[in-house]
């Protein structure tokens, strides 16, 4: 039976600032995710802070929406069977170091702070992130 769901992708600025943004949009493309949406933005660390709350009392947030505010970003709205789950298994873990061959974290991420994507980690996050930046 399909699932058919939708999941927030950022792809962060690392990566938007090497360029890497159509690359990391034909992985996507390639296993089988449309992109329903997309935008380059670049968020306030007010903003920031505000996507990222539920790391607020992690000792990393305050680098993390430094960070995240630093540069411009691009934004998507991707919609595939299980969407959620099989993005974050194409992202592969958070740490690039970690992550399995082939993943988009793997190929590109830089450190555990630049690592070039985010994505929504339950069907609950993927609807406020959604909202968060098109629904606005
Ligand atoms: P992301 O999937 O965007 O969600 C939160 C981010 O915090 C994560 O990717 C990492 O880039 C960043 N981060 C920094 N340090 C850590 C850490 N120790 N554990 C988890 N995430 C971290």
């Amino acid at each position: 039976m399909s699932n058919i769901e939708q999941t927030l992708s950022i792809i962060k600025p690392d990566a938007v600032e090497r360029n890497l943004q159509d690359d990391i949009k034909k992985m996507f493309t390639d296993n089988g995710f449309s992109i329903k949406d997309e935008k380059k933005i670049q968020i306030s660390k007010t903003e920031a802070e505000e996507f990222y709350k539920v790391h607020q009392s992690k000792p990393f947030y305050n680098d993390l929406c430094s960070y995240l505010s630093s540069g411009p970003i691009v934004v998507m709205k991707l919609e595939k069977d299980n969407a959620i789950i099989a993005n974050r298994k194409l992202m592969g873990a958070t740490d690039p170091l970690k992550a399995d061959n082939g993943t988009i974290r793997k190929k590109y991420g830089i450190s555990i702070d630049k690592n070039s994507v985010h994505g929504s980690d339950s069907v609950e996050n993927a609807k406020i992130e959604i909202d968060f930046f098109f629904n606005s």
